[in-house]
């Protein structure tokens, strides 16, 4: 077995490419003579190991309850170390039923999403009690909470966890605490409260009808680094269940970008498709809303997770509808060029007291209007309104940048060599006015992403003496830092690696606003960058 095929293809996400060749090329034939029921194939693939335990129950299987990712990883397991035989095809089937009979419900996966959606540098969630220091040490807390069993169920994961890893007692301190005692009791008690197989918002959703996801959609999003984006979408279903969807996307800058997706609505609400966006080759983790009125999540690069934007989609509606203002603010006594965008947009434009906006062009979807700020405006949000549309959205107009908000606070990269891809970390700058508020207190009107200059200095002494700046990586005029390749570097002391211990310094661009400080307005950030990262789960 070698390393590359252990690990997980396409970086860890689903894969579905060969069966939707196989799906089409049976779709001429009677599927139900053809296809075996989702229950027959567990049987066939699994059965040999897993015996019946009960009228349609399978043992240890028919216990658990996971996200897709989750259902790829354990079949993933199952292939590597006991041996199972499964064609992409089969398994990717399998992995579809697992996760429509035994899911997750939309509330029970909503506060570790962000593991799903590969956001990176995001802190873990905290488990109460024992369980951060016993559990959320090797791998995230969020791969735990994304799983749902009882009490004894429990227990044999952490069995299996100290016969397939031994020194798992050493590696947890076990010398200064009765570990197995907390590890075959508590934890098990405690996880059986946290995360029960039985639940009342998984028995309400097995009953939730399906939504068709068909129709057209209006996007927005923002993408750390390169600003906001919005446009179209539009999804179809096909015969098989899977969706199409072409997008037509334009971002601040005025590019525009055309893009495809294949997806697998897994659990009646998630999301993964498999996209072209322009030129990148993405992933996508959404979910829908129960009612199928938004779809919401994440998109990302296939092999670079890190590097991805937000994405919201709302069914376009019959009524005037605003869904996005972009930028987020306009300095006070300039000209801005905003972009509107919803549909059935027309009517009397306001964007509040000390303005006056003139619509410059009008498509189907947006409103581009240029919007002239009085100088003795006040500092503070507007609503911006257009005719009819019920939707309203808010600006704000800012005399001075006071702060800039350099996100992540803190952040990690990677180093890549040989097979292994760096990992990059991705900053995005947000600026603030502090408003003085009556009552003596502050206020910060939040101004969104103003263009700012990127660069990295070093953090502590160490650094300088090491000159980690130099050694690390750099960072683009995106904001997005790539780290170096790994291995010693025989000109850094005692030859080594091409760590560093960096700050991310994000420069706003000189300010016109005579209230404004001389000094150049600056955010920073934590960035460490270390070694390799070997291993590439679907959850962390
Ligand atoms: C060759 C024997 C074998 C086959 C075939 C097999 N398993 Fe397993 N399975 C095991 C063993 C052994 C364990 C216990 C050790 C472990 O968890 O790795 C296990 C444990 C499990 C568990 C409980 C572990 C957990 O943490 O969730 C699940 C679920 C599971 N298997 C699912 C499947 C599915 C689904 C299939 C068919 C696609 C399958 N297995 C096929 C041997 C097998
Ligand atoms: C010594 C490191 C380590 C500790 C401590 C640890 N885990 Fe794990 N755990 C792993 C590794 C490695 C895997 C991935 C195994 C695989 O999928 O091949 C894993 C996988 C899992 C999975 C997914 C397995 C599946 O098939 O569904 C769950 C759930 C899990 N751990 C829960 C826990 C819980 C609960 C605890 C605390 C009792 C814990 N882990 C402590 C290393 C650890």
């Amino acid at each position: 077995m070698t390393t590359a095929k252990r690990r997980y293809d396409k970086s860890g996400h689903l894969r579905f490419g060969i069966l939707l060749a196989l799906a089409a090329l049976v779709a001429t034939a009677p599927r139900a003579a053809q296809t075996p029921s989702g229950a027959q194939a567990l049987q066939a693939a699994c059965g040999a190991c897993h015996r019946p335990d009960g009228p349609g129950r399978l043992a240890r299987i028919s216990a658990v309850r996971k996200t897709p990712e989750g259902w790829v990883m354990t079949i993933f397991r199952m292939q590597h170390v006991h041996g199972l035989k499964l064609s992409d095809a089969q398994r990717d089937a399998l992995v579809r039923y697992l996760a429509d009979t035994q899911g997750l419900a939309p509330s029970e996966a909503k506060p570790a999403r962000f593991a799903l959606e590969r956001r990176p540098n995001v802190p873990d969630l905290e488990l109460p009690g024992n369980l951060q220091t016993m559990c959320a040490r090797c791998h995230s807390a969020a791969r735990i909470a994304l799983q749902r069993r009882d009490a004894g169920e429990w227990l044999k994961n952490v069995n299996w966890h100290l016969a397939q890893w031994p020194t798992i007692e050493y590696q947890q301190n076990a010398r200064d605490r009765h570990w197995w005692r907390t590890a075959s009791t508590v934890v098990p008690a405690e996880l059986g409260k946290l995360f029960p197989l039985h639940t009342e918002s998984w028995r309400i959703w097995q009953h939730h009808k399906a939504v068709d996801l068909g129709g057209r959609w209006l996007v927005h999003g923002h993408r750390p680094g390169r600003g906001d984006y919005w446009g179209t979408a539009d999804i179809t279903r096909g015969g098989d269940g899977d969706y199409r969807a072409a997008y037509r996307l334009t971002d601040e800058h005025g590019t525009a970008t055309d893009g495809a997706s294949h997806a697998i609505v897994y659990t009646g609400y998630e999301w993964r498709g498999t996209a072209k966006l322009g030129t990148l080759d993405t992933h996508e983790v959404f979910a829908a809303s129960a009612d199928g009125s938004t779809l919401s999540g994440r998109w990302f690069i296939a092999d670079h997770p890190e590097i991805g934007a937000d994405w919201t989609a709302v069914r376009a509606a019959t009524q005037p509808q605003i869904v996005a203002v972009s930028p987020d603010s306009i300095r006070i006594g300039s000209r801005a060029r905003i972009v509107v965008f919803g549909s059935h947009l027309g009517g009397k434009i306001s964007f509040g007291p000390g303005t006056h906006a003139r619509l410059i062009a009008r498509s189907a979807d947006r409103l581009e209007i240029e919007v002239a700020v009085d100088s003795a405006a006040h500092p503070g949000y507007r609503t911006v309104r257009v005719g009819r549309a019920s939707d309203a959205r808010s600006i704000a107009l800012y005399d001075r940048v006071d702060r800039l908000e350099v996100t992540p606070a803190y952040a990690i990269a990677r180093l890549g060599g040989g097979r292994i891809d760096p990992v990059s970390a991705q900053f995005d700058a947000v600026a603030y006015e502090d408003i003085a508020a009556a009552d003596g207190k502050t206020r910060a009107l939040r101004l969104g992403s103003l263009p700012v200059a990127w660069s990295v200095a070093p953090f502590n002494e160490e650094a300088v003496r090491d000159r980690d700046v130099d050694y690390a990586g750099h960072i683009d005029a995106f904001g997005q830092f790539m780290p170096a390749g790994a291995g010693p570097n025989p000109q850094r002391k005692f030859s080594a690696d091409n760590t560093g211990n960096l700050f991310v310094v994000a420069t706003l661009k000189a300010q016109a606003h005579p209230a404004a400080s001389a000094k150049p307005v600056v955010g920073k950030a934590h960035l460490i960058v270390t070694v390799q990262r070997w291993n590439t789960p679907p959850i962390y």
